[in-house]
């Protein structure tokens, strides 16, 4: 697919995403078997990862969103800064954070913070993708769908500077 001043080639395909996100579905059903789960899911990149995991999750949730504003460009500014907050309260609950991708990770180490204040019974997290080249993070991600190299991806959720969110596959970016 050409995008203005970008090439992009297909990293993660859709029938790679699809498998993957029904493995993850089913280790989260198998691990919350019997317990109530509250999804929180990270916008605005998450909605599609999430949308996909939740219809393969056979438990008792609820689905929240918390915003979060991270990024400019393609660089961590290290500055994250919550935009939308939780409308429900997750005290005493299983929490399950999906991130759509964990680049340093500052992002996950800030909201795990955060969301832990809450004092839920249970908090875990669940990335599409992982850099682990790039983690600076002290916590560890419980559910990892592709460890990529450090390179900038968008799709399927992921944006440059807000465009190709709806580029239904995984696709690394270069500049032409
Ligand atoms: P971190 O705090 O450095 O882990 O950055 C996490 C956030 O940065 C993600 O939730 C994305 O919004 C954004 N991000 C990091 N890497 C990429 C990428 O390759 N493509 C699109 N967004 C990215």
């Amino acid at each position: 697919m050409k995008i203005a001043n970008y090439s992009s080639e297909p990293l993660i395909n859709e029938e790679e995403l699809k498998k993957r996100i029904e493995a993850i579905g089913k280790a989260i059903s198998r691990d919350f078997q019997g317990q109530s789960l509250i999804v929180v899911g990270v916008l605005k990149g998450s909605f599609i990862f999430l949308a996909d995991l939740v219809r393969q999750v056979n438990l008792e949730l609820k689905v929240e969103f918390i915003g979060v504003k991270s990024y400019e460009g393609t660089e961590s500014t290290g500055h994250v800064q919550i935009t939308t907050d939780l409308t429900s309260d997750i005290k005493g609950q299983n929490v399950l954070l999906v991130e759509d991708i964990v680049d340093t990770g500052m992002t996950l180490d800030f909201l795990i913070n955060t969301l832990r204040l809450k004092q839920p019974k249970t908090l875990k997290t669940c990335a599409l993708l992982s850099k682990p080249e790039a983690h600076v993070m002290k916590n560890p991600i419980d559910y990892v769908g592709f460890e990529i190299s450090n390179e900038f991806v968008v799709g399927y959720g992921l944006d440059l500077n807000g465009l190709y969110r709806n580029i239904p596959y995984i696709a690394q970016i270069k500049p032409d």
